[in-house]
């Protein structure tokens, strides 16, 4: 992101501090709660956003060397990605040509060859069939036409895409712009490592689980004794890119930031650099880290969604973090919302999960369920989005747009 950018993000973050008062949207809005639990609207969703759309599956960290793979089944297509013997990304149908059994269970590794556990067909890394057992009692295949079914597979910027259709459209610039794409590319996205990965299952809609990314109005009060210790609250700074934005607010290091001459200001160090990639991807930068949050939902009920945090690193960051005996590791999931411990030492990777379990799981999705639970009763009327949840009223009206459906009406 460029210094200019920077600067005045962090210049409008701390006069809203100085304020004293959070970003002002102007208006509030009024939202059914039936949003969170109308069955017809998760079938479309699930069609709409998941079976057909493009899906950010990971960062290319994911798929550190060739033969690299992954698996996942979250959008009703069972994937399996690799990078290939040349370092190609490459998705396919995780489905054997002989009698569509997965050719992979295992959830990440490296692999030359993927050979189903069922008959023991192979596969390779660009997914060819490679050969097949006792060919000669089976009878003749032409393994040319019998690879495994390939879906379109992007990388950029340092983001895995997949489109869970074989024929379905990938253009990631189309789909982020080019301005998103430029910034996400100027991070360095593609140079993190991979540390560690949590599912959070739980029963609140997969829009509730993206609307607890979507204020800092709650951070002193809910999470007054986790997240609430690291980041001052009540400041937002949200640009929009189309469907997507960048959502930043300040940790207390801004305080010391603000001393600094401008052109030694870092973002990444005063705040969290949240992006949010339409319609279920949270991922946030803090200079040493990135969190990448998938969020889905769960396609026969939609009282339940699942979230996947996966953890990375800076090359740096990631050695520190694996030099760390079991006692200081033990010692920063301890430390995890003291400030000044954080600030002068290189994050673990238990210390960075926990965030997500404490703050995340134990904290803003018990939330979450709670509104759930009364979205299903029928009886929780309307919701208000204030003027200080900017980032949730852009998500929501990003969400009504594709849907088709009309802004929600304002609280006059
Ligand atoms: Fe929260």
């Amino acid at each position: 992101m460029d210094q200019q950018k920077q600067i005045s993000i962090l210049k409008e973050l701390l006069r809203q501090i100085d304020a004293g008062a959070n970003a002002d949207a102007g208006v509030q809005y009024k939202v059914p709660s039936s949003i969170y639990a109308d069955r017809e609207l998760a079938a479309q969703e699930w069609e709409q956003f998941y079976k057909n759309h493009p899906q950010m599956i990971g960062l290319s960290g994911d798929l550190p060397e060739p033969n690299s793979f992954l698996t996942l089944n979250d959008f009703g297509v069972p994937i399996i990605a690799t990078r290939d013997k040349d370092g190609r990304f490459r998705a396919f149908v995780n489905a054997c040509r002989h009698r569509a059994t997965r050719v992979e269970s295992a959830p990440r590794g490296k692999r030359k060859l993927f050979v189903c556990p069922f008959h023991a067909w192979s596969y390779s890394s660009s997914g060819e069939l490679v050969a097949i057992a006792d060919e000669s009692d089976f009878g003749p295949v032409d393994k040319s036409c019998r690879g495994l079914i390939e879906l379109p597979a992007v990388e950029a910027a340092g983001l895995l895409f997949v489109h869970p259709q074989p024929d379905g459209d990938l253009d990631v610039e189309a789909l982020l712009s080019k301005p998103l794409l430029n910034e996400l590319s100027s991070i360095g996205f593609d140079t993190v490592v991979y540390g560690a990965e949590k599912t959070i299952d739980k029963n609140l809609n997969w829009k509730l689980a993206n609307d607890t990314f979507g204020e800092t109005y709650h951070f002193q009060k809910l999470h007054k004794d986790t997240l609430g210790q690291l980041f001052i609250g009540n400041n937002t700074h949200l640009e929009e890119f189309g469907r997507h934005h960048r959502f930043t607010t300040a940790n207390l290091a801004i305080h010391e930031m603000r001393k600094l001459p401008e052109e030694d200001w870092q973002i990444q160090f005063a705040t969290f650099v949240g992006y949010h990639l339409f319609p279920n991807i949270q991922m946030f930068w803090t200079g040493d880290t990135v969190s990448l949050v998938r969020i889905y939902p769960d396609v026969d009920n939609p009282g339940r969604s699942i979230s996947h945090v996966s953890i990375y690193f800076t090359p740096e960051a990631y050695q520190n973090a694996i030099a760390m005996d079991d006692d200081a590791r033990e010692q920063a999931v301890k430390d995890t919302y003291k400030f000044e411990e954080g600030a002068t030492r290189s994050p673990s990777i238990e210390a960075s999960l926990e965030v997500f379990t404490s703050t995340i799981e134990y904290e803003d999705y018990v939330m979450g369920e709670y509104q759930q639970q009364a979205a299903e009763s029928g009886l929780a009327g309307e919701a208000i989005f204030g003027r200080n949840e900017p980032v949730l009223h852009h998500f929501h009206r990003s969400y009504r747009d594709a849907m088709g459906l009309p802004h929600f009406e304002t609280v006059e």
